[in-house]
């Protein structure tokens, strides 16, 4: 047998595996099976069974208003405050001494521990402080922070008060800051002075400072003082964090607001150019978050420790490290830094501290802890953990078993869950105590979720044929819209299937019924979890003077999911293409969006393949990146091109990052 076919032979097996709910976690289950029927049978009636696990100033009275399609309005009628529940309910509760946040920062000896009562009182004092500055409820606030405990105090003062918080990625560049605050006319931004990273600390407020050069209206930046390095100041409008909100009070009653109303807006990526403001709500997005936490982790939260490894500047880390897991009451840790520093046992080393028993965390990251070596996990006691998530990208059946494995034991039930920045919160995934596991799949929609696989024409395909996932149901966490821009919300989403929600990934079904997820059937890159646009990337690239054309492709890569490959066409004066132009374009891309934008490669080429109608063909270069024969070229204009492109090009490739 040739090694390609034992390979593959062996990969099948590995598909074809199937892991049922250890017997243990069965019995004693959060959710059982009867939930799918139940939500089956009364969809409607089953949310507002998981809305009653919150506290309500006021009941709804009406689940959904649908009426408006594709604008849902849930729990219409009710209110609440989104902070409360996530805080003083578990203090009245009698839960005030609870840890909420076992905090982790990157240098060795650096902890701190916040109870309920402790966050509580410190997400008052926040609050208290924002109103003194003249934020009130609708306003934006901008917040720009490592992973350190006021990332989480912020974004609850802000909802307490019922501003609307846009969180910035810390990776991304001052351009990213500009484009939020200008869009949202956002008045105040809060930052630190920097974080540690890889063992240094490293700057944040430059970024920040560069951004408000061409942020006139911001009138506040409140900095928080992480690393104590030397920034700028601007007495007019920066002050210290420890200056506007140490002296608070920490009495504050929190209002309650209706159930519609805004929570946040997170930027993500779309498949043209301009980041989409992806808006949240309330109460449907709390309602979902705090469920799917507590039935997907299958949450015991006197006994579990729960940690999500991502940032708190993606959708995960608002939905898995704030709103989900502090509405259900659980402890959690938090960790600033990366997993290998000061060594690869980092992480391993944290979850032995503090008997760590629910993980989250993302493919890529489960990958470079396989190349690593089974080694390293083995140094540390994981025999806390009982259940692994993962998410961002499909995770492949070998990282599956070894995460399943070296991590969690051979024990730990693996949940792969499948969601978006829009849906604001997990909808395909195994529930642990219920749902057998396949390296590989998802499973199956959540209670509640409705799904179809589609074809070009809007037809289910049969189970084992793939096609596009689509869901059919309004759900309580979906996004409301896009800020200011209902067209594109429209168009995006509700276009290509009437009345259903066109998610943009491809879906298979196999002979059990099991949905896998194929990955993204637009021009959207998933590169380790971070979903980032072709489009974005050769704006950034035509953005510089010595760049006539350019097309980005994600090629498939083994650690990364997929990297991003950028051909471009220089202007004259630029010259041919020499290793540092290539450099050059690299950091320019790194400068505009942020490093994690760029490219793993760049070629320089003499022409790029277009359609008849003028499109960049990126099936065809994607060929070419990940060394394909190539596929079909004959819609080509001119079908020399291809042999000009790789006979022509200069391959700037590099693996330093
Ligand atoms: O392509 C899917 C992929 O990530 C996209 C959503 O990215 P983002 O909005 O940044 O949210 C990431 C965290 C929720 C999806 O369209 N994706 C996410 N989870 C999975 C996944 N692909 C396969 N399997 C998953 N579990």
């Amino acid at each position: 047998m040739s090694e390609s076919s034992e390979q593959n032979q062996s990969n099948e097996s590995r598909e074809e595996r199937r892991f049922e709910p250890p017997d243990d976690l069965a019995a004693d289950a959060n959710v059982t099976a009867e939930a799918y029927d139940r939500a089956a049978g009364d969809r409607l009636g089953f949310w507002a069974e998981q809305a009653e696990r919150l506290s309500w100033g006021k009941r709804w009275d009406t689940v959904l208003d649908w009426d408006d399609a594709p604008f849902a309005k849930w729990f219409v009628g009710g209110t609440l405050n989104a902070a409360y529940n996530c805080l003083d309910r578990h203090v009245e509760e009698g839960r005030g001494d609870r840890v909420a946040l076992h905090w982790v920062g990157e240098p060795a000896d650096d902890r701190r521990t916040l109870t309920y009562a402790e966050l509580t009182d410190e997400v008052c004092k926040a609050a208290n402080a924002l109103t003194a500055l003249g934020v009130e409820a609708g306003d934006p606030v901008a917040i720009y922070l490592p992973m350190v405990p006021e990332a989480v105090i912020s974004m609850l003062a802000c909802a307490r008060i019922g501003a609307v918080h846009t969180v910035v990625f810390g990776g991304f560049s001052a351009d990213a800051i500009v484009t939020r605050v200008t869009e949202l006319d956002a008045r105040v931004v809060i930052t630190a002075d920097g974080q540690y990273r890889r063992g240094d600390p490293s700057g944040l407020k430059p970024a920040v400072d560069k951004a408000m050069e061409s942020c006139p209206n911001v009138r506040t930046v409140l900095v928080v003082k992480r690393t104590g390095q030397d920034v700028e100041w601007d007495d007019d409008r920066d002050q210290w964090w420890h200056d506007a909100v140490d002296g608070q009070s920490t009495e504050h009653e929190p209002q309650q607001f209706d159930s519609e109303h805004p929570l946040y807006v997170m930027y993500t990526s779309g498949s043209t150019g301009k980041p989409k403001g992806i808006l949240h709500t309330t109460g449907g997005y709390l309602t979902q978050v705090a469920w799917t936490h507590w039935a997907v982790f299958d949450l015991k939260p006197e006994t579990d420790v729960f940690w999500c490894t991502a940032d708190i500047g993606w959708v995960t880390g608002h939905s898995y490290i704030v709103y989900g897991p502090l509405a259900n009451g659980a402890t959690q840790v938090m960790y600033e830094g990366t997993p290998d520093t000061p060594d690869k046992d980092r992480w391993w080393r944290i979850v032995e501290e503090f008997g760590v028993t629910l993980f989250y965390t993302a493919p890529t990251a489960i990958r470079a802890c396989m190349k690593w070596g089974d080694s390293i996990p083995q140094r540390c006691d994981l025999s806390s953990l009982r259940i692994l998530g993962s998410v961002g990208e499909p995770i492949n059946p070998e990282a599956y078993i070894w995460y399943r494995e070296h991590i969690g034991g051979n024990k730990a039930p693996i949940v792969d869950t499948w969601w978006q920045t829009e849906t604001g919160a997990m909808m395909i995934s195994p529930l642990p105590g219920v749902t057998a596991g396949k390296p590989g799949s998802a499973m199956n929609p959540l209670p509640g979720i409705s799904g179809q696989v589609l074809d070009d024409e809007g037809k289910e395909v049969p189970d084992g044929s793939s096609g596009l996932l689509v869901l059919t149901e309004p759900w309580p966490a979906m996004l409301r819209g896009l800020w200011g821009d209902e067209e594109r919300f429209r168009e995006t989403y509700w276009s290509r299937f009437e009345g259903k929600y066109f998610a943009g990934d491809g879906a298979k079904k196999d002979d059990d019924g099991d949905w896998w997820l194929l990955g993204r059937v637009d021009d959207v890159m998933n590169v380790s979890g971070h979903r980032m646009s072709t489009t974005e990337i050769e704006s950034a690239l035509v953005s510089n003077a010595k760049v006539a054309e350019a097309a980005v492709v994600g090629a498939s890569d083994e650690a990364t999911g997929q990297a991003i490959v950028a051909f471009v066409i220089l202007r004259e004066e630029a010259g041919d293409g020499g290793e540092e132009i290539v450099q050059e374009l690299r950091d320019h891309v790194a400068n505009q969006i942020g490093k994690i934008a760029r490219p793993r490669q760049i070629m320089v080429v003499p022409e790029l393949p277009k359609t008849r109608s003028g499109k960049i063909m990126r099936r065809l270069l994607r060929d070419v990146a990940e060394n394909r024969e190539m596929g079909d070229a004959t819609t080509l204009t001119d079908s020399s091109v291809m042999d000009q492109i790789k006979g022509g090009m200069s391959d700037g490739r590099s693996d330093d990052d």
